[in-house]
């Protein structure tokens, strides 16, 4: 049944037919029924399933059309007027509707053309072709076989995970596998995990979600401090280590020794987070995964969010072998597995080595642009300083102590750049020294460039300065 099956006409009525009909249309377009672009069934179609006259609906649709309501195109018949638009459809991104900037500077998004698209492409073709219709069923809910397999040698070689292909689970991001966690912790009895401060702001809400409390530790130069941590009395924590979000510290080795030490004297739970530890962009060597420390302790999560893209909705976790049970049977009670035509396609980009190409690839391109980010913040950002690793897509930018972040952060968007203040990521904002989380992949070189400049100019308020900048 179609929505003009419900238009119901009266001849008792004085209303004439055609403004019935012309009415019932107009409110359901009205009400959002129809939305912009819908297709109308045809005067002869519309007249026979209600009962008139063909000359009173074409009468209907002329004056709809006349009002503006709908509009008739050429060769496609009678369709709701597209100007007519549509709610903006709410975004769980970011703190919801995201205002047009020239230069988007948010963290966090990878390059749309930096995605692979003739490798993937050519993976999941090859995955297609080699597809058993028993594959296509509901998938093993850790994950296809094969894909673990791949993701147990990757992680392994790549970033030093100890772990089997029996430990593996794919996930539907890291946000996913945060709310299983968390999950699984509540059911043992954890009310309370510790979360770097800053961290990212949607984490303590995913977590505070799950009825966990989110404990805030502070994160200076050398990462989480272990010793603060060591005091809330928590049984868990969730840790950034490689390139901590947002400030980009590395923890330090003495660090991670502690914090392993802690997590195995005390029995405490260590989520690592290794959001972006595809993309280290310093010349010299990458600090392997903390989970390697204590495999016995540590859940290692990854994600294609950065690596590809986030709309893959693609991840993974490398789980304690005491940890597993719980995690799957949770998972088993919330959803049924993951895309299995994604894993096969993910499996295939590992195995044909097209992974490594396309991180190497990435790596290169990011590396100049952060050094297009860190010449521009040196030469208009007086005062300001980069800190922490070159990794990932971001990079943390604090600001002389005298500098109105918020204040900043308007006027930088008056000026059509957008980007977030540091504080935002604070669990107690109130304190925390001014700085900005700039994202660099979303926007071309000479974009950084002139982005930057205009937060200079935005931030010594004064207008900006004529002449084009560029990049050395
Ligand atoms: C700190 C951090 N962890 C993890 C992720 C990735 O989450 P997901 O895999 O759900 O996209 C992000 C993405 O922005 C992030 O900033």
């Amino acid at each position: 049944m179609t929505w003009h099956a419900l238009i119901e006409v009266s001849r008792e009525s004085e209303e004439p037919l055609t403004a019935q009909i012309e009415g019932r249309i107009r409110e359901e377009i009205s009400a959002g029924v129809l939305h912009p672009g819908t297709r109308l069934p045809s005067s002869r179609q519309l007249a026979e399933d209600v009962g008139v006259s063909r000359s009173v609906v074409v009468e209907a649709y002329g004056r709809l059309i006349a009002e503006g309501y709908l509009e008739a195109v050429r060769g496609s018949g009678t369709r709701v007027a597209h100007h007519l638009t549509a709610p903006a459809l709410p975004t769980l991104l970011d703190d919801g509707l995201v205002p047009p900037a020239r230069w988007d500077l948010r963290p966090g998004l990878p390059r749309g053309a930096g995605f692979p698209h003739r490798e993937w492409l050519a993976s999941y073709q090859r995955a297609l072709q080699a597809v058993d219709p028993g594959d296509l069923g509901y998938p093993p809910l850790s994950g296809a076989d094969g894909l673990r397999e791949e993701l147990a040698r990757y992680l392994g070689r790549a970033r030093g995970v100890l772990t089997t292909a029996g430990q593996v689970m794919v996930v539907s991001g890291f946000a996913q596998a945060l709310g299983l966690l968390c999950t699984v912790l509540s059911g043992a009895g954890i009310d309370r995990i510790a979360m770097e401060d800053p961290c990212h702001h949607r984490q303590r809400q995913f977590v505070g979600e799950v009825g966990i409390r989110p404990v805030p530790v502070p994160v200076d130069d050398e990462g989480i401090d272990v010793e603060a941590l060591a005091a809330t009395g928590v049984r868990a924590v969730l840790v950034t280590p490689a390139h901590q979000f947002p400030t980009g510290a590395t923890l330090s080795p003495a660090r991670r020794e502690a914090l392993v030490r802690w997590a195995r004297d005390t029995g405490a739970w260590v989520i690592e987070d290794d959001y972006d530890g595809d993309l280290w962009l310093e010349q010299g060597a990458r600090p392997l995964a903390l989970q390697r420390l204590a495999p016995d302790r540590v859940v290692y999560g990854g994600t294609a969010s950065k690596s590809l893209a986030p709309g893959l909705r693609f991840g993974w976790l490398a789980l304690p072998a005491g940890l597993l049970a719980a995690v799957e049977r949770t998972r088993s009670h919330r959803d049924l597995g993951s895309d299995v035509l994604t894993q096969l396609a993910f499996a295939e980009l590992l195995r044909s080595g097209h992974f490594d190409r396309h991180l190497r690839a990435r790596r290169d391109h990011y590396r100049r642009r952060r050094e297009c980010l860190e010449q521009a913040v040196h030469r208009f950002l007086p005062g300001a300083r980069i800190t922490g690793s070159a990794a990932g897509l971001h990079a943390y930018v604090r600001l002389p102590h005298r500098v109105d972040e918020a204040a900043l952060v308007g006027r930088a968007l008056e000026r059509s750049v957008l980007v977030p203040g540091g504080r935002r990521y604070h669990a107690r904002p109130e304190g925390a020294a001014p700085a900005l989380v700039v994202g660099y992949t979303a926007v071309p070189r000479t974009g950084i460039v002139e982005a930057v400049r205009e937060l200079g100019a935005a931030y010594a308020r004064r207008p900006a300065a004529a002449g084009a900048a560029r990049c050395a």
